[in-house]
């Protein structure tokens, strides 16, 4: 697990473009894992800046969403494909047919789980994955408890998460219960994790999630156990980490051939 720690969320937002630019260079039919909310806003927004001013190429890309929230009405403006569409996808020259979201509004929830499971894997699976983390820990929707090998399925929301995500709803009333979001073990079959974290907020999660036990308590904790996991942090979300010299030493004497 590499821990970067940056002065500004637009700096982490160009490390990781540049992660993913290399992919695209290298493999341009890269498949994409794609989180929602604040985090991966400033990815986003470099990859879209980097796409019309510089010409960076999805036309050959795929994109996996984390989660959706179930009881959305189609077209909800919070839902996530909603949200991905809007902040990344439409901003870029991705295929629409190529952006894929595990279906909140299935008659059979279980099947359309196990079908969106089956489709990633069909493409070889996630090559960079995107996350975010929760205030609890969770990445993806797989809130404190969750297994640690758990594929995409339903899940109920802690009532921190609807708290934290009130703000994009008129009232917290309106945050849905429940949501349908790729397990842990899906999360970990990634090639890249990428996972970014920024404002004090964070703070404890991330001590939590980098320097405590791996546990089912802690989702995120899981990344432990996985090979190729780069956490990008700014100073305020780092302010907790007990080896962050360690980690800043470690950084800066980095060989620059290595990349993230
Ligand atoms: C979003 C997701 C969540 C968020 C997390 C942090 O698709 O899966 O795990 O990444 O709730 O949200 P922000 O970035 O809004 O603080």
């Amino acid at each position: 697990m590499e821990v970067v720690i940056l002065p500004s969320s637009k700096q982490i937002g160009i490390m990781a473009a540049d992660a993913i630019a290399a992919l695209l260079r290298r493999k341009p039919n890269a498949v994409l894992g794609l989180a929602t909310g604040s985090s991966p806003l400033p990815i986003y927004n470099e990859l879209a800046r980097r796409h019309t001013e510089e010409g960076l190429d999805f036309s050959q890309a795929h994109g996996f969403a984390l989660d959706e929230y179930v009881g959305l009405e189609a077209g909800h403006y919070e839902s996530y494909k909603e949200v991905i569409r809007r902040e990344f996808t439409n901003r870029v020259n991705i295929a629409p047919e190529n952006v894929h979201g595990p279906d909140g509004s299935a008659q059979d929830i279980t099947a359309a789980c196990q079908a969106y499971e089956d489709s990633m894997m069909a493409l070889g699976g996630v090559d960079l994955q995107i996350l975010g983390v929760g205030t609890d820990g969770h990445i993806g929707f797989n809130e404190p408890g969750s297994s640690l090998a758990s594929r995409t399925r339903i899940k109920t929301l802690i009532e921190q998460t609807r708290r934290d995500n009130a703000r994009f709803f008129n009232s917290i009333d309106d945050v849905p219960h429940h949501v349908v979001t790729q397990g842990l073990g899906t999360i970990m079959d990634a090639k890249h994790v990428v996972l970014v974290a920024t404002g004090a907020q964070k703070a404890q999660a991330v001590r939590e999630f980098v320097e405590g036990p791996v546990s089912a308590m802690c989702a995120a904790s899981i990344l432990q156990m996985h090979p190729h996991v780069t956490i990008l942090v700014d100073e305020a979300a780092a302010s907790s980490l007990k080896l962050a010299d360690y980690y800043r030493h470690t950084f800066d004497n980095k060989p620059s051939w290595q990349g993230i």
